[in-house]
This record gives structure tokens, sequence and C-alpha cells, in this order.
């Protein structure tokens, strides 16, 4: 392409608001640029482009339609506005860092594939209920500045009993038409649950339809986030196709006064018992324990008080607790 059609494509791209189409014709000018030995324009444009892209699409004039999904596609595709960041998730090193290579890699993504490489972005996250899952998934959205789209594939073959097939066909289409953050969330109903409403063919349709799914190349390096709280329901086969399986854990010590700091916003605990709390918390999940600190700060609030006590906090995390066994009980568990 000439520079002045690359300069109409990117004028194009901006008017209809395509910022992921805007940098990619700009890298593929600084990447002829270093095909003919300009290595130095061509750093400057990438890194100009680094720049421009890590300030962020949100609040800039080059803009994302964030648009919700209509048509075939409409009762599929939840759109969710990403709230998080990664820095509101509290998570182990070993995670954080694993998500931050797939960050990484997909900021950097024309880099890769002018080496021929493509950038990580099947992902699967396993845990139990409440550690983040969903979570983190919107905070990969936000970091990334991409739509977070979020599909219930229980309701869906629910909905659409021996069509299932059919309509994960439309969701994989508009993976590689629409970059952004697809994400399956509760997953376990692909790996061979078996409920009032799904019959054993339906799940294995809906299956075998993942597994060719997830195998085709994707120009726009959409990320494909599932979710599940029981990897053993997955398939083998299934488990294979993820670039990277993340692992969500109970919180540490260290994580719970981590999420309590961080729940409590501006209040504080007065002469705070770390090692009661600590204490209390545990078997809790990262979810439990953030309500039940909300719920403290709340009443704090309303009694119009600014500091929080120790006994405040425990009180409302043995509540937890208790709706807990609660149940457990009631589930015969
Ligand atoms: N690791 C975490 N760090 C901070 N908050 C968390 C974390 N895990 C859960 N939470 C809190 O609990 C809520 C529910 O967590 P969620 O991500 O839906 O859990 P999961 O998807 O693993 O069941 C979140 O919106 C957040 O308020
Ligand atoms: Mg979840």
């Amino acid at each position: 392409m000439s520079n002045a059609k690359q300069i109409l494509a990117m004028i194009r791209s901006r008017a209809e608001g395509d910022e992921d189409a805007f940098y990619s014709i700009a890298l593929q000018v600084a990447a002829s640029e270093a095909r003919q030995g300009h290595r130095q324009i061509a750093d400057e444009l990438r890194s100009e482009i680094d720049k421009a892209r890590a300030r962020g699409g949100r609040g800039q004039s080059v803009a994302i339609p964030f648009a919700t999904p209509r048509g075939n596609l409409e009762g599929l595709l939840e759109l969710r506005q990403p709230r998080f960041n990664l820095k509101d998730v509290v998570l182990n090193d070993r995670l954080l860092a694993r998500i931050d290579d797939v960050l990484r890699q997909q900021r950097k993504r024309d880099w890769l594939r002018e080496h021929g490489k493509t950038p990580n972005r099947r992902l699967l996250f396993v845990g139990p209920p409440g550690s983040g899952k969903t979570m983190s998934a919107e905070a990969v959205a936000g970091e990334l500045h991409l739509p977070l789209f979020v599909i219930r594939l229980e309701s869906m073959i629910t909905r659409y009993m021996g069509e299932t097939a059919a309509k994960l066909r439309l969701i994989f289409d508009e993976t590689s038409k629409r970059r952004g953050v697809y994400l399956f969330d509760e997953f376990d109903a692909v790996g061979g649950r078996r409920t009032a409403s799904n019959d054993v063919a339906e799940m294995r349709r809906v299956l075998n339809s993942f597994l060719q799914f997830m195998e085709e190349s994707n120009s726009t390096d959409s990320i494909i986030i599932c979710s599940t709280n029981h990897p053993k329901l997955l398939d083998r086969a299934l488990l294979r196709r993820y670039d990277q399986v993340l692992e969500f854990d109970a919180p540490s010590s260290q994580q719970i006064r981590q999420l309590i700091t961080a729940s409590l916003g501006k209040m504080t605990i007065e002469k705070p018992n770390w090692t009661s709390i600590v204490r209390a918390s545990k078997l809790l999940s990262q979810s439990e324990i953030v309500r039940a600190t909300d719920d403290a700060v709340k009443t704090a609030i309303l009694d119009e008080r600014i500091h929080l006590s120790t006994e405040n906090i425990l009180e409302r995390l043995r509540e937890r607790r208790s709706m807990r066994n609660a149940f457990m009980e009631s589930k015969g568990a």
C-alpha cells in the first residue's frame, strides 16, 4: 500500500471510531519503513503508537464503539462495561504475572504478528466460586480497553435446545469480526454436567462445536475466557485448546488483609487485631470477605462513624460463615 492509501485508510478508520484498525495501519507503515531499512523512523512510529495506546481508548477522540449486540446476536451476548482494572483484583503474584503476560502479548500483538506469532488469547479460569474469575475477566477487558461480552452457555442451551451449536457459530463469527473479550461464564455446562434442561446428545454437539471453533484462527485476536468452578468436569480435549489455564485459589492471610483494606475505602479499623480477623476469614471466599467488610462499612456510615472496631468486622465475617453453613446444609453437603 502506498503512503497516501494508508493515510486514507487511517482517516476512514478514525471516522468510524475503529481505534484498532487505526493503530494497525499505523503499525503497517512502521513495518514497511523497517523493511526499507528505515529502522529509526520505524522504532519512533512504534513507540508513539505504544504511548498513544497506553493512554487508552476512553476519553480519547478515537474510541471503539461499544454497541450493544443486535439482530441475531441479541440475547446471546451480554455487553458489560468493564468496571475493574487489574490493580483492583487481589491475586497471588504467580497469577498476576500470568495475566500480565497475556496483557503484554495482547498489547504488542502487532509486533508478535510481524514475527509470525499470535498472541495468547484463549484462557481458562479455574477456581472456587467468589475467587475473582469474573472480576478478572472484566479487568482484562478494562486493561485492554476492550468491550466485554458475557455468554451464559447454560441458559443458551436451555433456550435453544438443539440449536445451541448454530448459536455458538454466530458468537464465534462475532469474535473474529469484533475485537473484544468474550467471557463464557460458568462454563461447566459444556463439560458434561447434566441438568434437567439438557440432554447428553446436545451436550456432545455443543462440546464438539466448541472444540472446532476454538481451533479457528482469529485475525482480531479477540480474547476468549472460559470460567469454571469444576475443572474436573471439563473434557481433556477441551483443556488442550487453551493457551493458558489459570488457577484461582482461596485467599492467603495476606490477601485477606488486602481485600479487607481495599473494601474499607476511607474507613479505618481502630486498633485492628488482624490475627483474629484473618482467622475468622478462613474458609470464606474473596467475595464473602468483601461483602462482609462492605456490610460493616455500611453500618458505620449509617451510624455516622468513620472508624470500625475489630469486633464490627468479626461479627460480619461470622455472619457470612453461618450463611454459608446454612446453604451447605440445605444442599445436603
Ligand atoms: N480476587 C479478588 N479481589 C478482589 N475482589 C474480589 C476477588 N474475588 C472476588 N472479589 C469480589 O467478589 C465479587 C464476586 O467475584 P467474582 O469475580 O464474580 O467471583 P467468581 O467469578 O470467581 O465466582 C467481585 O465482584 C468482587 O467484589
Ligand atoms: Mg463468576
